[in-house]
């Protein structure tokens, strides 16, 4: 069985000899490869052409064992769309030119013609699909509301995204808009993913974590199940990743989702007791990376043995790929987990 029918038949529900196997940011800087095409390129341009985000996308599946493929791009392609200006500066992660605090900042939002301006990324995605040929599985991504709100009115990366979190409460009208608008964005968005032929699509909530669980059933799940149920009603598989999410695994299961996307410090005992018929990836800590090909191997296997029969169940990381990642260590990961097959 080859990448693609494995990644399927795991979202299937069907029993197999080894989950299928895939990284978050397994394109990116780690990798000689991809610092040799943003030597040359801007981050941007990458991701606008389908020959440069192919041919970045393509390069771990030629060095690992893996089963599925993302495209490249950024949950920040919806931001920038808007009109946000986002920039990646050098090593602080991105900024943003017109972070959101107040009702006329919301208003300058320009969602009409959205999808046309973002009409690059269901383009890489069918020139990824149409290089891989069905050889592996592919997903499409979008970043979920409340991450994105986060930069948005943060204007940069943050420890904590405070000025995020206040304006939450304090102007709930105007966050539940912006999450609104990021939802409806984000559905289209990945809509437009799997038209072009994308397997399953995740959602990435990086910051979700940072939101107690009463703040995130009653501002953030609505404006998620809103995603899902769009999906869904096309027959769209969804998943969800949730950075630092195990206080939050009493709400998860009520957004509908197809699949969760563990961080490694939400043990999959306890996602499975949440979520007894959903999709569980993950959670391999990404910090493990920097040990040695031997720990990795030795830690891969015990998360192996955590996903108990491993139906339903996807090998990944429990966050994306850090840079300066040593890659024997990313090969030691999927060779362990293509080894374990039984
Ligand atoms: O293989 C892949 O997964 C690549 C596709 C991908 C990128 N970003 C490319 C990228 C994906 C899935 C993302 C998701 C993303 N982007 C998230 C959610 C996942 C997570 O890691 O939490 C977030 C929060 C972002 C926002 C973002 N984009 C940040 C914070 C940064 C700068 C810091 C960093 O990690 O590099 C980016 C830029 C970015 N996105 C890069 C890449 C390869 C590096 C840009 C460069 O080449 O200089």
């Amino acid at each position: 069985m080859n990448g693609r029918e494995r990644f399927l038949a795991a979202l299937a529900g069907e029993k197999l000899n080894r989950p299928p196997v895939w990284l978050m940011r397994q394109a990116g800087r780690y990798l000689p490869e991809y610092r040799a095409v943003r030597a040359a390129h801007g981050f941007w341009d990458v991701c606008h052409d389908p020959e440069l985000s192919t041919k970045v996308a393509l390069e771990p599946l030629k060095l690992f064992p893996l089963d599925a493929a993302i495209v490249f791009s950024d949950i920040l392609v919806v931001p920038q769309a808007m009109g946000l200006g986002i920039t990646f500066g050098k090593g602080e992660g991105p900024q943003v030119a017109s972070p959101l605090r107040t009702e006329e900042d919301l208003a300058k939002w320009n969602t009409a013609g959205l999808m046309d301006r973002l009409a690059f990324l269901p383009r890489a995605v069918s020139h990824l699909k149409e290089a891989l040929k069905g050889s592996h599985g592919l997903l499409g991504f979008a970043g979920a509301p409340w991450t994105l709100f986060c930069y948005c009115v943060e204007g940069s990366s943050q420890d904590e995204f405070q000025t995020a979190r206040v304006l939450l409460h304090t102007q709930p009208q105007l966050a539940k808009r912006a999450l609104g608008i990021l939802a409806d964005a984000a559905a289209e968005l990945l809509e437009a993913q799997c038209q072009a032929g994308a397997d399953a699509v995740q959602l990435f909530d990086t910051w979700g974590g940072l939101l107690p669980a009463d703040s995130y059933a009653e501002l953030v799940a609505p404006a998620l199940r809103r995603i899902v149920d769009r999906l869904h009603a096309k027959n769209r598989k969804v998943l969800l990743y949730v950075r630092g999410g195990h206080h939050l695994l009493p709400v998860l299961p009520s957004l509908g989702l197809d699949g969760l996307s563990l961080d490694w410090r939400t043990p999959f005992p306890a996602a499975r007791a949440a979520l007894p018929d959903g999709v569980l990836q993950g959670n391999l800590d990404p910090v493990l990376l920097f040990t040695s090909p031997a720990v990795v191997k030795e830690r891969t296997r015990a998360m192996l043995a955590s996903m108990g029969d491993g139906r339903r169940c996807i090998a990944n990381l429990g966050h994306g790929i850090l840079p300066g990642t040593p890659v024997e260590s990313v090969k030691a990961m999927v060779d362990a987990v293509v080894e374990s097959a039984r």
